[in-house]
């Protein structure tokens, strides 16, 4: 058997299609959604991610403010900064990229931004929303995994779904969301007795551990999705020496075998993040103007 191969790269491209159809009826309105993100110090990883967000936030006809801060500037100034953008009727969502520098708390200035406008949904009341079924802000990289299975599923009410990592970004969120649309749900880890064998009963398996390609076909039950989360650097000598390859926590072409549909890596979840994050932001602009949400783009 070979399993279908769930193209992130287009359902991506779908997700942000169906953000500027939204944001163009906003803007009939005279309201343009405006997402703004703070990026602290010059790590070369973030500042790709932070030029991607503000690119792709344009295409889609959003506004984007981009503040970047010297690695050295006082944690009073970044809280003060967020607090301006707290204030600032332009501004729908706010993003403080992480890691920030030693010196500064994250938790401090995730907690600084106003719930209404954390876009990444890392906030203390929208982790607790979440907990408890209720509307909130939503990590856009769970958000995005839930968008593909509920494509690939329709209902997901009943599956037996094991997320495969704990973190508070992906898994805990992940977790949360497939036990509100119903799921049997299991959190695995590095601790989980027989981790294989608790997969193998899983209808959903959601691979967010980041050990490159742990999950192989015999912890897959036939015909389960599988959405990998991972992104692992690795050495590929057969490139050239020196040279490297990304993979996920999952062996492509070993689970591939036995399940029923798989994300790559690249091109699976990896596109997803920054469409939730403009999804997110557009759902923030309709909440915070009394508008309807935009279907099909939040929990
Ligand atoms: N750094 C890596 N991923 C993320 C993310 O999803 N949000 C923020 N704010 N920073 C990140």
């Amino acid at each position: 058997m070979s399993a279908d191969r769930i193209d992130g790269k287009a359902f991506a491209a779908t997700v942000r299609m169906k953000v500027a159809e939204h944001v163009a009826r906003i803007k009939e309105g005279g309201i343009t959604p405006g997402l703004a993100v703070v990026l602290v110090g010059e790590d070369p990883a973030s500042e790709v991610y932070v030029r991607n967000k503000g690119k792709q936030t344009l295409e889609v006809g959003m506004n984007s403010y981009e503040h970047k801060l010297p690695a050295d500037t006082p944690e009073a100034e970044v809280l003060a900064l967020i607090e301006r953008l707290n204030n600032d009727p332009m501004v729908h969502g706010i993003l403080c990229q992480l890691p920030v520098p030693d010196h500064i708390d994250d938790a401090k200035v995730i907690n600084a931004i106003a719930p209404e406008k954390d876009v990444d949904g890392f906030h203390i009341s929208n982790v607790g929303l979440l907990a408890t079924g209720q509307k909130s802000m939503v990590p856009c990289t769970p958000l995005g995994c839930l968008m593909m299975l509920r494509d690939r599923h329709g209902s997901l009410s009943g599956l037996n779904a094991v997320v495969v990592g704990r973190s508070n970004i992906v898994g805990k969120p992940m977790a949360a969301l497939l036990l509100k649309d119903s799921c049997t749900v299991t959190i695995a880890h590095s601790r989980t007795k027989d981790i294989e064998a608790v997969c193998k009963q899983a209808d959903i398996v959601v691979a967010a551990v980041g050990r490159a390609e742990m999950i192989n076909a015999d912890w897959i039950k036939a015909g389960a999705t599988v959405i990998d989360v991972g992104i692992n650097r690795i050495a590929a000598p057969e490139r050239g020496e020196g040279k490297m390859r990304l993979v996920g926590d999952v062996d492509y072409a070993s689970a591939a075998e036995v399940a029923g549909a798989i994300t790559p890596v690249p091109g699976g979840v990896g596109p997803m993040t920054i469409a939730c994050l403009l999804a997110n932001t557009v759902t923030a602009c309709c909440r915070a103007n009394g508008l309807p949400e935009p279907e099909g783009l939040t929990a």
